[in-house]
């Protein structure tokens, strides 16, 4: 494999993010700019904020990757950008740039699945290793991934219904806390002792699928009946209930996927992530089982262009590039 820098560019979401990334392991610069702040006041993020924020941002922030990695423009190989999943006008902004970028730098392109992003973070933090299993849970999915060799994703489970990151902001915001909801949801599950038995979501036995709108619900029916029977739940014991019934499930079938299809390397990825209990629980479940588990800093486990770069490197190293007609997909497969 011949050496390869590439610059990477991530706007699926909230997030603008550029990098650069060397030898698809060696991050030489991740900025990220977050514009939770501008979404609070909404509760969850307006899509056309977003567009007009990436906009705003993305040409500073494609200086200072570029700055702090200290590169000049004859050392990039590629331009690396996230085309799918997301917010279309999101999206739209980033694969522009990227665009324009390569044309006038005259680079070849790359289109970069923002999961298999999720997934390559790993590869930052420890060479990824085939076969293997990764456990994506962000606040749009929540999937299990097989995975042979570099870039072939097989993808074994998903939620039916809410993904995991969807259910702890909707759950949070029943609370009265504000967006995102997740990580203050795990603070308080920390503090509280799971004493209400919410249900799990087995589904089907033979099923690496997930579903938590019925856990949402009833965690918001045990709220509302509370309030008629005069129950007192803290928030604290909410919160740890809601988030044990998250993890059993969560681990459990992670645990059996690994086993039926005979891998021994498991990989974390995505923002829930960042989730103390669920890094936990994996890191016991792994330890018992004799796997061996990877999962990124908090930095690299929330939308960043890093992990866009890391997937980026294998398309450049394997010659697929994206020619003029890359566009933005919401619903981009897998
Ligand atoms: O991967 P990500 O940054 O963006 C998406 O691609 O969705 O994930 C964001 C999601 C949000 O739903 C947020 O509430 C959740 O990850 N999250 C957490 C924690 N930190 C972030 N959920 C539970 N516990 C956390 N500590
Ligand atoms: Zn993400």
């Amino acid at each position: 494999q011949n050496l390869a820098t590439i610059l990477a560019i991530e706007t699926s979401c909230d997030e603008t993010s550029v990098s650069v990334v060397k030898n698809g392991r060696e991050v030489l610069s991740n900025i990220v700019s977050s514009q939770i702040e501008s979404h609070k006041r909404f509760g969850g993020v307006v899509p056309e904020i977003a567009s007009r924020h990436h906009v705003e941002q993305i040409t500073f922030i494609i200086e200072e990757a570029m700055n702090e990695a200290n590169v000049t423009k004859e050392e990039i190989d590629a331009i690396a950008v996230t085309e799918g999943p997301g917010l279309v006008g999101a999206l739209l902004v980033g694969v522009n740039a990227a665009k324009a970028l390569a044309f006038a730098w005259d680079k070849p392109v790359i289109g970069v699945h923002h999961i298999a992003g999720h997934i390559y973070a790993n590869h930052i933090v420890d060479e990824l290793t085939f076969p293997l299993l990764t456990l994506v849970v962000s606040g749009g999915h929540t999937e299990l991934i097989y995975m042979k060799e570099h870039g072939s994703f097989e993808v074994i489970g998903e939620t039916r219904d809410d993904a995991v990151g969807e259910a702890y902001d909707k759950v949070a915001r029943t609370l009265g806390l504000p967006y995102p909801g997740g990580p203050r949801m795990d603070l308080l599950a920390q503090q509280g002792d799971p004493v209400i038995d919410f249900p799990r979501a087995w589904l089907e036995a033979d099923s690496y699928d997930f579903s938590f709108s019925g856990l949402k619900s009833s965690v918001i029916n045990t709220l509302h009946n509370a309030k008629q029977r005069g129950d007192e739940w803290t928030n604290e014991e909410i919160a740890a209930s809601f988030q044990a019934s998250v993890i059993d499930v969560l681990v459990t079938k992670t645990m059996k996927a690994a086993k039926d299809k005979g891998v021994n390397r498991l990989l974390l990825a995505g923002g829930v992530a960042a989730n103390k209990g669920l890094r936990q629980a994996l890191t016991e479940a792994s330890e018992k089982e004799g796997l061996k588990l990877t999962i990124p800093p908090l930095k690299l486990c929330t939308d960043n262009a890093a992990m866009i770069g890391a997937a980026g490197t294998f398309l450049y190293w394997s010659g697929k590039y994206a020619d003029d007609r890359l566009n933005g997909q919401a619903g981009l497969m897998l």
